[in-house]
């Protein structure tokens, strides 16, 4: 079932704007992004750099021992821009640690919900997650017990961690030769730019001198700097033997795994929240913060798909399910616009304004056409109809974290929400209040829209919780308590 889509104009205009430009790259930007937009970007840019060169300053004296090379090698590479085909986006563009690991830019959350790529005027179809705690997440299994997929990252669960038994390294695999993110036509050009950054001898001394010794043809730099994707006639443009083609495979898997060892650091993944300071008995709850934990886990039952913790289980505050919670569609997503070849020919969203997000179902059908995804179990396909529309239960960790009050946080896959209030106020009045009418002012308070796709859709545990809206900021006032960094890490 499909939702209207009643603010479409904007994000096609917007679109439209860019698809005028000349020429992609990261000059064409001015044409879709707003100037608020386009000054925050420049100040998250200069923050990446920042932290890169003082990262790159600690290579001059490398930890001794393995686990923290890797650590630092897996850092250097999610905050290397030179790792996207216009050498301007690096991992850390969609996901910065002021805003929780997740999108740093207010003015994109705000109005778009995704970001754009390397090429500027590619915008991807969801919000970015938190890259911290992903590791955490189990290699995609079928749960008998339970009946359900469990684990893999992403929204959809298709980086399934089955080739390298880490999900969170197959999810680094993603990004580098998504179109519409960092865009680069082949994963051997990965490998050819990290060869050529300062990491190079760290990264061979951990992971061996073959890492980069490929025999590049003389048209590498070239070819890596053509925006993919390839053309479907040649899926691998950089001309390797295949003895070569094998090790760039290799040392793209080992950088992958560099990135989710950094992921899973004691710098990013810290269990350092009030929540934690509780539990160590080093804190407390306010009277509210209480308040809004004893309804988490009671009479909203958050907590029976945000996890926190159990016998031998870190409170990760997901279960590593699916479910649809019936989220309404974002038109403001600039990906419904996205159905026009742009200026090199390439068409995101064929479906335009009628693409549905269908999660999971769509995973186990279809695999994913963005992203270098891994396998698909053929034995899953069956469970492709009741997975359909299903999305993972993300983490609440850092759901609040911001780098200052008026910072604007998105939600959920497609960015749909914009405030913790707002989530909570749907999941207690989705099945209560009336639907909207079109630019209907109490959008969100008096009344919802439909659901993007009612299949499979919880009705059980979501839609009518009878809160007061006392308790419901109670619960927001809880969730505040899972921002890391309230103890110092190393001390918890
Ligand atoms: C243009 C923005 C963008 C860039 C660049 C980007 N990401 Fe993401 N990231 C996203 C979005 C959007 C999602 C969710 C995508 C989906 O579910 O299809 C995501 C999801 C993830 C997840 C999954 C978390 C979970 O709980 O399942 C991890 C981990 C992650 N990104 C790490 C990375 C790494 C590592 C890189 C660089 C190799 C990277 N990202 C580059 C936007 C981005
Ligand atoms: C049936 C399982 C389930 C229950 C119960 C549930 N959630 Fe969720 N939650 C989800 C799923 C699935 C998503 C992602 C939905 C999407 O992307 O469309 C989500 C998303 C969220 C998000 C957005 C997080 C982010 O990073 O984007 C918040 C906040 C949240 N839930 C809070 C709550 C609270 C508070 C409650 C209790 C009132 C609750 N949830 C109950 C499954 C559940």
């Amino acid at each position: 079932m499909k939702a209207q889509h009643s603010l479409l104009p904007i994000a096609a205009a917007m679109l439209a704007a860019t698809l005028g430009a000349a020429a992609p790259g990261a000059e064409e930007a001015s044409a879709t992004l707003s100037p608020q937009a386009l000054q925050e970007i420049a100040q998250v840019e200069a923050e990446i750099d920042r932290i890169e060169a003082q990262t790159i300053g600690r290579l001059a004296i490398p930890p001794d021992n393995q686990v923290q090379q890797i650590e630092l090698l897996g850092k250097l590479m999610l905050y290397d821009k030179q790792l996207s085909v216009n050498r301007n986006e690096a991992c850390a563009f969609c996901h910065m640690p002021e805003a929780g690991f997740t999108g740093p830019v207010s003015e994109l959350n705000r109005t778009t919900g995704s970001y754009p790529g390397s090429v500027r005027t590619r915008f991807g179809n969801r919000k970015p997650q938190s890259h911290a705690y992903a590791p955490l997440s189990p290699v995609l299994h079928y749960n008998s017990g339970q009946g359900d997929l469990v684990g893999g990252n992403f929204w959809d669960m298709r980086a399934t961690g089955r080739r390298l038994g880490n999900p969170a390294a197959e999810q680094a695999e993603g990004p580098p030769t998504n179109p519409v993110e960092m865009g680069l036509p082949d994963i051997a050009c990965a490998v050819y730019r990290a060869s050529q950054r300062p990491y190079r001898a760290l990264f061979e001394s951990v992971w061996g001198q073959q890492a980069f010794a490929i025999d590049w043809p003389g048209d590498v730099e070239q070819v890596c700097a053509q925006p993919g994707p390839p053309p479907a006639s040649e899926p691998t443009p950089v001309h390797l033997g295949p003895i070569d083609r094998g090790r760039a495979g290799t040392t793209f898997d080992q950088m992958a795994q560099s990135i989710a060892g950094y992921e899973a650091s004691a710098e990013v993944t810290t269990f350092s929240s009030k929540f934690d300071a509780v539990l160590a008995g080093k804190a407390q709850f306010t009277t509210q913060e209480k308040a809004g934990y004893d309804l988490f886990r009671g009479k909203a039952q958050c907590n029976t798909c945000h996890r926190d913790g159990g016998p031998g289980e870190d409170p990760l505050f997901t279960d590593f399910t699916a479910s649809n919670i019936g989220t309404p569609a974002n038109p403001r997503l600039p990906y419904y616009a996205e159905n026009r070849p742009d200026a090199l020919g390439y068409v995101a969203n064929p479906a335009g304004s009628s693409y549905v997000d269908l999660g999971v179902g769509n995973f186990l059908t279809n695999g994913h056409l963005l992203s270098h995804p891994s396998a698909v179990d053929a034995r899953w396909l069956k469970l492709a109809p009741g997975n359909q529309a299903r999305i993972q239960v993300p983490t609440l960790r850092n759901v609040d974290k911001r780098p200052d009050q008026g910072f604007v946080k998105a939600y959920v896959h497609n960015g749909y929400f914009t405030s913790l209030k707002a989530i909570v106020h749907f999941y207690n009045t989705r099945d209560v209040l009336p639907r909207c009418q079109p630019h209907d002012v109490g959008e969100g308070t008096t009344c919802w829209p439909a659901p993007e796709s009612t299949d499979n859709m919880n009705t059980s545990r979501v839609g009518r919780l009878g809160l007061s809206d006392a308790e419901e900021d109670a619960i927001v006032s809880f969730m505040q308590t899972l921002s890391d960094g309230f103890m110092p890490v190393g001390q918890q």
